[in-house]
Formats: C-alpha cells, structure tokens, sequence
C-alpha cells in the first residue's frame, strides 16, 4: 500500500506538473510549486486553474461582481456603501487564502447563507454554470487575491 502511494507519488505529481507545463496555461513557477506546504494545496490549486480560465472569469466579475465587490475586488464597489456587512476585500491574500476553493464555490453558487454568512452575497447558482464559476475562481486566485489556499 505505502510502495503504492510512493509510486503514484514519484510518477503522478511529475507528470502533472510537466503536463501544466506543457500547456504553459499560467505562469506559476515550477519552483513555487515544489514549495507549497501541502500536496493538497497544490491540487486543489491545480483544480481551480485547470477548471477555470482567468480571462473569462475577469469579464464574469465585471459584470457580475465588480458592483458590490469592485472592479479589483476590494470591497468598494458603487453598491457597497449602502450594504451591511460590506463585501469582503477579495484583495486580502491573508483571509482568501484561508477559504478552499470548494468553500468559495459554495458561496458563489449557493450565496452568503449556505455558509452562515450574509445572504446579501447572492446565490449565482442559478445564473451562472459551473463552468463559469470555476472561470471566476481562477480569476480570483490569479489576479485578484493572488494567492492559493493555505489552509484554515
Ligand atoms: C449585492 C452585492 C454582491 C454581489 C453582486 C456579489 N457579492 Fe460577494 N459578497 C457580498 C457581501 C455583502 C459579502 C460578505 C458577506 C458577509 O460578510 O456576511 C460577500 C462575500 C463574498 C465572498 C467571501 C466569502 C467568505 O467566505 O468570506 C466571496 C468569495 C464573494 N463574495 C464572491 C463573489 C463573487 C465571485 C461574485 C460575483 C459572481 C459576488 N461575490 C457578487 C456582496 C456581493
């Protein structure tokens, strides 16, 4: 069983870094991946990256987000100003980084209220697809917190 996991430890994780590689989709260092701290981190980064397209989130958080959130996501879109809780700074890498890439799902396709936070923070679940959603995660991750999940 342990000779197993080796194994797929040794022939798996290479293979999936040199397939990122090849596709040359982002422009994460090779290096900065052999030092994340956990193999998870480093997979559930590598779901959000390899399911979503940056570019496309960037225009789905524009039109649907940038509102309350702002168009860098600070939390000081034209809406937010009237909204308590205020939206979250999706600018601090410190806290975003703190939320898996599932919670941040959940919250987008479920709203605020399906992880006790502020219902204000709508449910998109209805609006966009999956699809979409991972597009806006990647977006997040990349250029707007620009950070992984850490752990909690
Ligand atoms: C109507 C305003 C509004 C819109 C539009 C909106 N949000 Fe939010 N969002 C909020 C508020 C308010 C909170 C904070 C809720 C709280 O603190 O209880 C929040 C919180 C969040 C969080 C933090 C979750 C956490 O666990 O801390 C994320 C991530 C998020 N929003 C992403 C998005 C994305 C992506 C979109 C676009 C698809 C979006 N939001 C659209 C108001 C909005």
């Amino acid at each position: 069983m342990i000779k197993r996991t080796l194994i797929l430890m040794v022939v798996v994780i290479p293979l999936l870094i040199s397939f990122k590689g090849t596709f040359g989709k982002n422009d994460i260092e090779k290096n900065e991946l052999f030092e994340k701290p956990k193999f998870s981190s480093y997979f559930i980064l590598s779901e959000a990256d390899q399911k979503g397209d940056p570019a496309k989130g960037k225009e789905i958080f524009e039109s649907s987000c940038a509102a309350c959130h702002g168009p860098e996501g600070k939390g000081d879109g034209p809406a937010a100003a009237a909204l308590e809780p205020k939206p979250r700074d999706l600018t601090n890498a410190e806290y975003v980084s703190t939320l898996s890439n599932e919670h941040i799902f959940k919250v987008i396709s479920e709203g605020g209220a399906s992880v006790g936070l502020s219902p204000i923070m709508a449910a998109w679940g209805g609006i966009l697809s999956e699809n979409e959603i991972w597009n806006v995660i990647a977006f997040l991750r990349k250029d707007i917190c620009k950070c992984e999940f850490k752990g909690k």
